[in-house]
């Protein structure tokens, strides 16, 4: 049975929303009030917000904002609510500009900037406000979180060295990793939980995954006791609610309008089950998953925009374009561990070649369906930046040795064919929440566009990366 993304809110349910057409009017005003919003920005019922591409709006099963959920009250010691690290201004991430000007305004004493994973080490000094933007420099220019995870008891390897920019002096047996917040919108597209999958419990459903990460989130982020099952359910119910996407975009407009499907209602509506389009067929069996259906794979996971091929814009037709591409533009799909048949891939032969969609499958969501956490190099020291530290691994039986800034799922499963795999997200509301990948190393669009140009060998002309640009902007 198909598990839509609405949870127990049905199909007849009507959204309630302020700005349900953004005429040029109104759009103007609508970025001039997102412009003026504080930096402690209190939302309200139109949550429609200006980006560097256009307007992306969020739509929720309640029809408002509620803002008496538990996910935006204090819930644990240290002032912070799952708010402070995601804000639908920002497409229910955070963006390093905004939490500049958080700091700014707060002389960088914003709950987010706490030493317990906000800073770049462990229990930094944060007595005087010097001492404060020094201790945050990565949240303050990629917007990363420090994720500390003690190396696995019965891992496969050992960390044997690391360079280490920050001087933290944390014993090799932990590893720091430094992450962006992942979007807290469209949840119920989500085949694993988290960047590394460590909240996806085997057999559970995506429901059960989000309650136990509610919990961990107050316990470790807001350093918090366990909340109540009802504040748990009633989180974890706003969360599978909550639908953002672009809406309009500044050179082709309306971008839901009568022809195509971009814009969060059309999102909402899209149907959804784990393993859905997945090109390998794996069918997990978990709650939510496509059980009893055989589901065969279509390359073109994106639907919205074919109906502006023949456009008279040529914004809208290089949309349609970049959509076109992203579906089919077929490359050889290199050296990606979990993909080309190592020891602890689930795929026995490797994928020769495919398109983006080979594993941003999910259809009109883009995340991967199944939960398969891949190696496609963000992590390798050859792309390391001298802001994150870089990790030595040795394989416990083999001798071999690896670098990388994140282990990534090894971290959680203590297996030498998980290094440096992690999910393939959710590909809405790209623009309004820079920079991209989990360690915030593409800063912009193009930067996306650019690394798997060189890491697939793709040899995308001008043409067709200014065409994939402007579809992942209208996302
Ligand atoms: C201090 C910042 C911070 C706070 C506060 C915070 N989060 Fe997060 N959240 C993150 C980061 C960082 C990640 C990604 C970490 C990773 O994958 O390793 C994340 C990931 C998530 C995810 C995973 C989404 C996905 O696609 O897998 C969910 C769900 C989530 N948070 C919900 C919450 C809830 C609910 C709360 C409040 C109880 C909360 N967060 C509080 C920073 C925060
Ligand atoms: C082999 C699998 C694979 C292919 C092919 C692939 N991706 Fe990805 N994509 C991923 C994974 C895995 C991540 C997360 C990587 C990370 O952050 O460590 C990702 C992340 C992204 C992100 C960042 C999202 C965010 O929230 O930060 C974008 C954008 C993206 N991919 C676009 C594309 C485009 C465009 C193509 C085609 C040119 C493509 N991907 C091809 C697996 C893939």
């Amino acid at each position: 049975m198909y598990r839509t993304p609405l949870g127990t809110v049905t199909g007849s349910r009507r959204w309630t929303t302020v700005v349900t057409l953004v005429t040029a009017g109104s759009l103007a005003g609508s970025i001039a009030v997102a412009h003026r919003s504080p930096a402690i920005e209190r939302g309200g019922r139109d949550q429609t917000f200006s980006n560097p591409a256009g307007v992306h709006r969020t739509i929720t099963a309640a029809g408002t904002l509620d803002r008496g959920n538990p996910f935006f009250l204090e819930l644990g010691s240290n002032g912070r609510s799952c708010f402070t690290c995601h804000r639908p201004a920002q497409a229910w991430s955070v963006t390093p500009a905004e939490l500049r000007e958080r700091f700014d305004t707060t002389a960088g004493l914003d709950p987010i900037f706490r030493a317990n994973d906000g800073s770049n080490c462990a229990g930094a000094d944060l007595s005087t406000m010097n001492k404060r933007r020094e201790a945050f420099t990565l949240l303050l220019t990629r917007g990363l979180i420090r994720v500390d995870l003690e190396v696995p008891k019965n891992a496969e390897f050992d960390v044997i060295d690391v360079d280490e920019p920050y001087g933290c002096g944390s014993p090799l047996t932990t590893v720091s990793m430094y992450r962006r917040p992942l979007p807290t919108t469209n949840l119920g597209f989500l085949s694993a939980v988290m960047w590394d999958g460590r909240q996806t419990a085997p057999g559970m459903s995506i429901r059960d995954d989000l309650l136990v990460q509610a919990r961990d989130a107050v316990v470790e982020h807001a350093e918090g006791t366990p909340p109540s099952a009802v504040q748990l359910g009633a989180i974890v119910d706003f969360e599978l609610g909550v639908f953002t996407a672009q809406e309009r975009d500044h050179r082709a407009g309306n971008l839901a309008g009568a022809a195509v499907r971009g814009g969060p209602e059309a999102l909402a509506r899209q149907p959804f089950c784990i393993g859905i389009n997945d090109p390998l067929g794996m069918l997990p069996a978990v709650g939510g998953a496509c059980l009893g259906r055989t589901t065969s794979f279509d390359p073109r996971a994106f639907t919205l925009f074919a109906a502006w091929t023949d456009a008279e814009s040529p914004e809208r037709r290089s949309i349609a374009r970049g959509e076109a591409i992203f579906n089919t533009r077929q490359f050889a799909i290199t050296n990606v561990a979990g993909l080309n048949g190592g020891t602890t891939d689930p795929v026995a032969g490797p994928i020769a070649t495919g398109s983006c969609t080979i594993c941003h499958d999910t259809p009109n969501s883009g995340n991967h369906s199944v939960a398969m956490a891949l190696n496609i190099g963000i992590t390798t020291a050859t792309r390391r930046t001298l802001d994150l530290p870089l990790y030595t691994l040795r394989n416990r039986t083999t001798g071999e040795i690896v670098q990388t800034t994140d282990p990534g799922r090894a971290m959680v499963t203590g297996k030498w064919g998980d290094i440096s795999k992690f999910k393939g997200p959710i590909l809405r509301g790209l623009a309004a929440r820079a920079p991209f990948f989990h360690d915030g190393s593409a800063a912009t669009l193009e930067e996306v566009i650019q690394f798997y140009d060189t890491r697939f060998e793709i040899k995308f002309t001008e043409q067709e990366k200014a065409d994939l640009l402007a579809f992942l902007r209208a996302l």
